[in-house]
């Protein structure tokens, strides 16, 4: 089963949003197999938006993700990569249709709340980079089949 990297950058935790958008995630059927809260440092965030490092807003990128507490969570589930990029809407929440998170939720590109990996070899990437083995639970839910038919 496809495995995904979520943050919830610091301005879901200060705005309080965090439950509300675990909730959509969870609600949509993705599993949570690993959660925990931490305060990244600038060496972690350069290596995490390395990809970004000549553009002009990565100064801005790293200083805001660094600036307070962030959720890190693995979510798992059928095609998760999309599923999560989708539910989170488009980097710029003033393009993000209503009805997902960025779209419902956030007004400006630099305070979008969440970060999604962007496709299943980011995610493996990303997912080594946060975690470790152990940190990552392996378990079953009873609701599967009521959410997935295979
Ligand atoms: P993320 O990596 O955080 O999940 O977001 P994303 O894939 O939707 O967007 P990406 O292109 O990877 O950009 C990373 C983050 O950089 C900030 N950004 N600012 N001012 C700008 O033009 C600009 N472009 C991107 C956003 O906070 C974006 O989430
Ligand atoms: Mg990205």
């Amino acid at each position: 089963m496809q495995k995904t990297l979520v943050l919830l950058k610091p301005d879901a935790l200060q705005r309080g949003l965090v439950g509300e958008i675990i909730s959509r995630l969870e609600g949509k059927g993705l599993k949570i197999v690993a959660l925990k809260m931490l305060h990244m440092d600038e060496e972690l965030a350069k290596r995490h938006y390395q990809i970004h490092k000549d553009k002009s807003f990565f100064q801005d990128l790293v200083k805001h993700i660094t600036s307070a507490p962030i959720i890190a969570a693995i979510f798992e589930g059928e095609n998760a990569v999309d599923v999560v990029r989708r539910t989170m809407g488009e980097t710029d929440p003033a393009l993000a249709l209503p009805g997902t998170i960025r779209g419902d939720l956030a007004l400006d590109i630099g305070r979008n709340l969440i970060h999604g990996s962007d496709s299943e070899q980011t995610a493996e990437e990303e997912i080594d980079i946060f975690f470790s083995e152990e940190e990552i639970f392996h378990y079953s839910r009873e609701i599967e089949r009521w959410i997935t038919e295979s």
